[in-house]
């Protein structure tokens, strides 16, 4: 079990779990909406907090892990303040987006899927942002994008979101 990033104590996240919890105690219809919760109070759906939600909602874990694995907006590792995703879709495949997630892999220090071991940054790789024109392209934080990527821009790029 870990510490959220508000720095509350385990026992205190355990407590504000069970009380999401207990909004749909016993409803198994209320997966999502609890799961949506326990990663905004957490940051992330580690093993623990799908274990209590499947049993205050009586729900089996595996079903829990299926939802959680399904839905690209819930993460099974603590996300980094700053998500990165860099296109893999055919445009930005042909303007060298190959070079762009290599020189993202080695400024950053981690693989697609990963989080920065400073929880900064992290990065996944994604089918298009439909910004196909600005060719190859990543989008940070869902909201900018940088398009015509260069590999010698992005450890500039990266240090706007220190
Ligand atoms: S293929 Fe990369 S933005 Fe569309």
């Amino acid at each position: 079990m870990s510490a959220c990033s508000c720095g509350c104590s385990d026992d205190e996240l355990t407590k504000q779990l069970e009380l999401i919890i207990d909004e749909y105690r016993g409803e198994p219809s209320g997966l999502i909406q609890v799961l949506t919760k326990a990663q905004n109070l957490i940051g992330y759906l580690p093993a623990w907090v799908q274990t209590r939600v499947a049993k205050g909602l009586g729900v089996s874990l595996q079903e829990v892990y299926g939802v959680v694995t399904f839905y690209a907006f819930f993460s099974l590792i603590p996300r980094g303040r700053h998500k990165i995703a860099v296109c893999a879709g055919t445009a930005c495949y042909v303007k060298g987006s190959k070079t762009v997630q290599k020189t993202l892999r080695e400024v950053l220090g981690i693989k697609a899927g990963q989080t920065t071991p400073d929880s900064r940054f992290n990065l996944e790789v994604v089918r298009c942002i439909g910004a196909c024109g600005l060719a190859p392209a990543m989008i940070i934080d869902g909201k900018d994008v940088h398009g015509r990527l260069e590999p010698e821009q992005i450890p500039g790029i990266l240090e706007q979101y220190a």
